[in-house]
């Protein structure tokens, strides 16, 4: 569907409930045409909380020297994968800070390994900015998802949140490149980061619309104690889930995640995405002690500590709100 400018900012000012209601009734429909009742899993695993960039947001960020680092080893991390093939889900997605100690030999390996394993698995990696020759390595071991949120679409903005040596233009090159290698790409951004205007969210969404990414992320900004922006306020509730209402629309076709931000900001926070248009639930499969360390925002949701038992939940949540879990590998439609 079309939407002009003015209709877009008027949709994501609306504090009308009955419109917000019929927004988020025209984003399901927009989901359903493609996916009809499904809602997908994907196994995640925070491999390495240790970071090179200093993003002003992220409680990851190199100068947060408060913080207790991890990485997990190539065995740990195919247990995880072990552990989520058990619960049933066909994805894992790999995400870690920017961190040098996983050069493009050790990921190439334990891609390799994950994928001599589990051969039909979809493998996803969400770690961070590299060379197009680094993602095509990775490519041809076997990964096939990416996601990389471009955070905002504007250079100024962009400038406002990064330290210098972090670039918008950077971003969308690594973003072409991963389309052009053939990955499945995710983007996004988060609500109500400092310095953002309702103009800076529209331009978000005419970025999404331009790069017609197959996967995209959207969700509150929280802030992190020992950050730059610790005293900022997180973003809003309702209008995270107008603005992935409006991606739901944008792209109907997108595979959307229930992100743990809202999740964090509201206890019925994957209800509300569900009902919003979301598609996709990643139950976190990281080892308990090393999932508590990475905190790339306060009071981050930390799933239950029995992975049967929260798949189980999760599980029931999504059949009372009327969908169905799809535990099959839930590619994008193309
Ligand atoms: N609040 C919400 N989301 C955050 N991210 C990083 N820091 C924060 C924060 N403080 C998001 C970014 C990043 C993704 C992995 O997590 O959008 O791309």
């Amino acid at each position: 569907m079309q939407l002009n400018d003015d209709e877009l900012l008027r949709l994501i000012t609306t504090e009308d409930k009955s419109e917000i209601e019929s927004l988020f009734a025209q984003a399901r429909k927009a989901r359903e045409d493609y996916y009809g009742k499904s809602i997908y899993f994907r196994g995640l695993i925070e491999f390495t909380n240790y970071c090179k960039n200093d993003c002003y947001y992220c409680g990851i960020r190199c100068s947060n020297s408060k913080l207790e680092r991890y990485r997990l080893s190539q065995n740990e991390i195919l247990d995880c994968c072990r552990r989520g093939d058990k619960l049933g889900y066909k994805t894992f997605v790999l995400q870690g800070g920017e961190d040098p100690w996983f050069s493009d030999e050790r990921l190439a390996q334990i891609i390799s390994a994950i994928r001599s394993e589990f051969p039909e698995h979809a493998i996803t990696l969400s770690i961070g900015e590299h060379s197009r020759g680094s993602y095509e390595l990775f490519f041809r071991e076997g990964a096939n998802r990416f996601l990389l949120r471009h955070e905002t679409s504007s250079v100024d903005h962009y400038a406002k949140l990064h330290p210098p040596s972090m670039t918008l233009e950077n971003r969308k090159r690594c973003l072409r490149d991963l389309k052009e290698t053939g990955y499945q790409t995710g983007a996004g951004f988060m609500v109500g980061t400092p310095h953002q205007t309702l103009e800076l969210l529209l331009a978000d969404l005419r970025y999404l619309e331009e790069l017609q990414p197959e996967m995209a992320g959207v969700g509150p900004f929280i802030p992190h104690k020992d950050t730059p922006f610790a005293a900022h306020p997180a973003g809003n509730l309702s209008l995270s889930l107008k603005m992935l209402a409006l991606v739901r629309i944008i792209l109907p076709k997108a595979l959307i995640p229930a992100t743990t931000a809202i999740s964090t900001i509201a206890s019925n926070g994957r209800e509300l995405a569900l009902n919003a248009g979301a598609n996709v639930i990643m139950p976190n499969l990281t080892p308990q002690t090393n999932k508590k360390l990475y905190q790339i925002y306060d009071h981050k949701l930390t799933d239950e500590d029995d992975a049967v038992e929260n798949h189980l939940r999760l599980v029931e949540m999504i059949r009372s709100a009327g969908l169905e879990p799809d535990m099959g590998r839930g590619d994008a439609k193309r």
